[in-house]
């Protein structure tokens, strides 16, 4: 039997969306295991969620940032260390630079929680209320050089209500990011996502419309 994806996954602070790859493991809904997860700072509740799952971890700070290409050597050899196979960044609030891409190219995810190509940088959800949008929501990317900009794999649509706060806006945002994510993880541990010649991403047995074609 083949063995699920490996991955390594980056966070910077709460990690609800590593304790949603988590649970989605331990649900049994996605083929997969975490090698190592690795935070941009050491004092990330995300780094006890790992702990609490079993997951090694490994911690990074401030300091080391100051030159970021070591830090960013460092991340790429904890995870080929680790035997990650793909690296998911979930709230991680760093660029990841070349070290690291050219380490995993094509192998590097990202999370934005807005509609990229719009809102993109550190505060998508904010910044999105503030434009008064109708629609936000959430983008699964890979990453590359470019920041926010790499090929888009996934996106899921949030309503802006009419009396909504950027409390309950945030909140919805979370819970689609947490659905999606895992989703989206799932389809790559089935080989299911590929990037064509014009860096577009397909995922292979999906109509058009978004439903799994009966050859699929
Ligand atoms: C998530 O909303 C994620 O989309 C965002 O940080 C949050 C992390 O939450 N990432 C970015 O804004 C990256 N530019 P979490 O730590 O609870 O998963």
């Amino acid at each position: 039997m083949e063995e699920g994806l490996r991955i390594g996954v980056l966070i910077s602070g709460g990690g609800s969306n590593l304790q949603a790859i988590i649970d989605a493991i331990g649900a049994g809904s996605l083929d997969a295991e975490i090698a190592v997860v690795i935070s941009s700072r050491p004092d990330a509740y995300g780094l006890m969620r790992a702990r609490e799952a079993g997951i090694p971890t490994c911690s990074l700070t401030k300091e080391l940032y100051r030159d970021p290409a070591k830090a960013n050597e460092l991340i790429a050899s904890e995870f080929a260390r680790a035997g990650a196979d793909y690296i998911v960044m979930a709230g991680y609030m760093r660029k990841v630079t070349v070290e690291v891409l050219r380490a995993f190219p094509d192998r590097v995810l990202n999370l934005h929680p807005a509609l990229l190509p719009s809102f993109q940088g550190a505060h998508g959800i904010e910044d999105a209320f503030n434009a008064g949008v109708k629609v936000t929501g959430v983008t699964v990317h890979f990453a590359n050089e470019a920041y926010d900009k790499g090929p888009i794999i996934a996106q899921r649509a949030v309503m802006v209500e009419e009396d909504d706060t950027l409390e309950a806006l945030t909140e919805r945002i979370h819970a689609a990011e947490h659905e999606l994510y895992p989703e989206v993880l799932s389809l790559l541990a089935a080989g299911r996502i590929v990037i064509d010649e014009d860096r577009k991403v397909r995922v292979l047995g999906r109509s058009p419309d978004g439903r799994r074609s009966s050859d699929g």
